[in-house]
């Protein structure tokens, strides 16, 4: 049988390469050989953001890069978290099957303690628990992330097992699929790319910008002068030519590390090659965009899919726990 891939990821927006690297390729991939749901998780979103004025719009910007970069919508459910709201009452019942201390010891917890003290709410605690919810619903055993997610994926692990041990086996525990590229830094070489962080590289972005921002890129420090002989397995741009340049790379490097190709026209030839491997990317987008409510019935029609999943399954783990279930449902 099959095994099922469920994956979850914010609605920010315009895609970036990291986004792509780190995530979205990962996710066209598995289409071949799984089942695959993959869901704009917008009530996650909200334990985040100050301003929700911008949800619609970028839902649909992240969407519409997710479908230009090969998500079939005939071989993937892609939906809306908020539009199965089955998952918000998984996400109640497992609450209670998870002790306090396993979620205030999370790290990416703390962390979010720190970057936003003013707004340590309720759910900022709940949030794997909520996770938990997304993937157990739907059954999913494989679950594609970033290692940031890995403590995640770890307490939904011990959540499951917790809840089958009192239940009986009735949830399905998830592995965690590391992606290849599990690391994808920003312009900067330093940190990892991000949209809020500003040093990101828009799938989106018309091939000028692109290329401004690729000659933007900072590469081996330890190269200072043009004639010094350059680092490739420490540079961020040759990370890129690996993915993006695969037949030039070896020349590149060879060139590189005997100082016969300098960091200005390297970051060109990357540009070149990123623009390149975009343009078909950017001619399905376009297509897309001018349709709107084809993406919106894509949603449309995921919600209804996962939806029949997830009823039949949120029923079961009712019985389970040993609530009353409604004559009306049953
Ligand atoms: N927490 C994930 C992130 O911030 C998003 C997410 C929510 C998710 N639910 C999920 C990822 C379920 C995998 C599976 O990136």
């Amino acid at each position: 049988m099959k095994g099922r891939v469920f994956s979850g990821a914010r609605p920010t927006g315009r895609q970036h390469l990291g986004n792509y690297l780190g995530a979205v390729q990962n996710y066209v991939a598995l289409q071949e050989g799984y089942e695959t749901i993959y869901c704009v998780v917008d009530l996650h979103a909200l334990t985040t953001l100050t301003g929700t004025e911008l949800l619609v719009q970028n839902t649909f910007d992240m969407v519409l890069d997710w479908l230009a970069a090969g998500m079939d919508p005939k071989r993937s459910i892609i939906f809306v978290q908020s539009h199965v709201p089955a998952v918000s009452e998984l996400h109640v019942i497992l609450s209670m099957m998870t002790p306090m201390s396993w979620l205030t010891r999370v790290t990416t917890f703390k962390e979010k303690v720190q970057q936003q003290p003013e707004n340590v709410n309720y759910l900022l605690l709940g949030y794997p628990v909520l996770m938990t919810a997304d993937i157990t619903l739907y059954k999913a055993d494989t679950v594609p992330v970033g290692e940031d997610q890995l403590p995640h994926l770890e307490l939904a692990r011990e959540v499951v097992r917790r809840f089958n041990n009192r239940f009986g086996p009735v949830l399905v525990e998830p592995q965690a699929k590391l992606t290849e590229f599990p690391r994808v830094l920003g312009l900067d070489g330093v940190q990892k790319m991000s949209k809020s962080l500003d040093n990101h590289i828009e799938l989106a972005a018309d091939p000028e910008t692109t290329s401004k921002r690729v000659m933007q890129m900072v590469t081996d420090v330890s190269r200072v002068y043009r004639r010094d002989p350059g680092h490739p397995e420490v540079c961020n741009v040759f990370s890129l030519h690996k993915q993006f340049s695969p037949d030039e790379a070896e020349a590149i490097a060879a060139d590189c590390r005997a100082a016969a190709l300098g960091c200005v026209e390297c970051k060109r030839r990357l540009a070149a090659s990123l623009n390149a491997w975009l343009a078909p990317f950017r001619e399905r987008r376009a297509r897309f965009e001018a349709d709107p409510d084809y993406v919106w019935d894509v949603l449309a029609d995921g919600a209804k899919r996962a939806a029949a999943i997830a009823y039949p399954n949120l029923e079961e783990i009712k019985r389970a726990v040993g609530l009353p279930v409604s004559r009306v449902l049953a």
